[in-house]
């Protein structure tokens, strides 16, 4: 076995809701551990499910390329098809981004904090992961300690926009400045999980993917479509990543049945701008209600807040006991709420209150 993977520790996937409120003995548990979203997907989607699955030959593979999802988001995105991979998740973009460009001995570039999921990858791929602490003072990307970091040895820098954990967005500009002048072997990749939520017009780098061969987006259907459990994402990038990554690709990676409810949300932009506009009215309130009470906080663009709480992980179980499931194992003081249904912030807003002698 290789020894990066004897030492590798598994991603600490979420634990059923089910399970949860058994341990516990809670009725309702709100989930606001893992960025999912509360509204749930367009409609449409199920009733795509429901057309697809009574279609569908279950004994032949699916369509390898995805070709109507791919069109979809390439309509979508203003971008050619062919600059188009499809994954189960981001999480499988960002697994064959480090098979491809990573070698051995070798090094990657994070912020620090960010998802660990690239951590992990690169672990796997025998590199060296350097982290560059965010500003403590608002959760921003210090680009000239990140450039900085760059050296002879790295192939890869990560940035999540808006970043997991913090929600701290950083503008288009900013990003565009620090690829200039990036070597052009080193490939950047701009992680628009949460790009949905932005406020700012000019929220997304994609447009620029035509102008730089080493900058891919990636993009997931799990979080602003609802579609956590269908998992579909998709990375943006030119050639030659683009082909490479197609080539070292399952073939069939994604199901008809992924592909149809994939496609149903993304030409349901209805829908998303009502999930959208919804979540930004429970930022703001969530965010005026830490104001208030002198709670820190990042300004997040996202659909989650990062705030410290003093001790993160009693803070964490003391909510769990009173059915509101946070994510408080990222930072000894600091820990991550999504936002939940109106009900469900209101009430996690006044047991924290409570929790916190506030
Ligand atoms: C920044 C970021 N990238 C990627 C992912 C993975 O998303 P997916 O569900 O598409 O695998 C997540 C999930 O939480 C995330 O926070």
């Amino acid at each position: 076995m290789k020894d990066s993977v004897r030492k590798l520790e598994a991603y600490q996937a979420e634990t059923p809701i089910e399970a949860v409120k058994d341990r516990y003995h809670l009725d309702h548990l709100a989930r606001l551990s893992a960025n999912e979203s509360v509204a749930g997907p367009s409609p449409k989607v199920k009733a795509a499910l429901r057309t697809a699955l009574e279609d569908l030959d279950l004994n032949y593979y699916p369509d390898g390329q995805a070709t109507v999802l791919r069109q979809a988001l390439a309509d979508l995105n203003q971008v050619p098809a062919d600059n188009l991979v499809l994954g189960v998740g981001a999480d499988e973009l960002i697994q064959l981004l480090t098979r491809v460009v990573l070698t051995p001995g070798s090094n990657m570039v994070v912020p620090d904090p960010t998802f660990g999921e690239y951590g992990i990858h690169g672990d796997i791929e025998q590199v060296t992961t350097k982290k560059v602490p965010v500003n403590p003072d608002n959760g921003h990307i210090d680009f000239k300690a990140l450039r900085d970091a760059v050296d002879d040895q790295t192939e890869m820098v990560w940035l999540a926009n808006p970043n997991n954990p913090t929600g701290v967005f950083e503008p288009v500009a900013k990003i565009q400045a620090f690829l200039e002048d990036l070597p052009d072997d080193v490939v950047l990749v701009v992680d628009e999980a949460y790009f949905d939520f932005v406020k700012d017009a000019n929220k997304t780098v994609a447009p620029l993917v035509a102008r730089y061969p080493n900058l891919v987006v990636l993009r997931t259907l799990s979080k602003a479509y609802g579609l956590a459990n269908v998992r579909v994402g998709y990375g943006i990038m030119q050639d030659p990543l683009y082909t490479a990554m197609q080539a070292v690709r399952l073939p069939y990676n994604l199901s008809n049945l992924q592909m149809a409810a994939g496609t149903a949300a993304v030409q349901d932009q209805d829908y998303l701008k009502q999930v959208v506009s919804d979540v930004w009215t429970e930022r703001d309130k969530f965010q005026n209600f830490l104001t208030d009470n002198q709670i820190p906080f990042y300004d997040s663009q996202a659909n989650f807040v990062w705030l410290d709480v003093g001790d993160a992980p009693k803070v964490g179980q003391q909510l769990l006991e009173r059915g509101y499931q946070i994510k408080s194992s990222s930072s000894p003081s600091w820990v991550r709420i999504a936002l939940g249904t109106p009900a469900e912030n209101a009430g996690l807003q006044a047991a924290l209150k409570e929790i916190l002698g506030k």
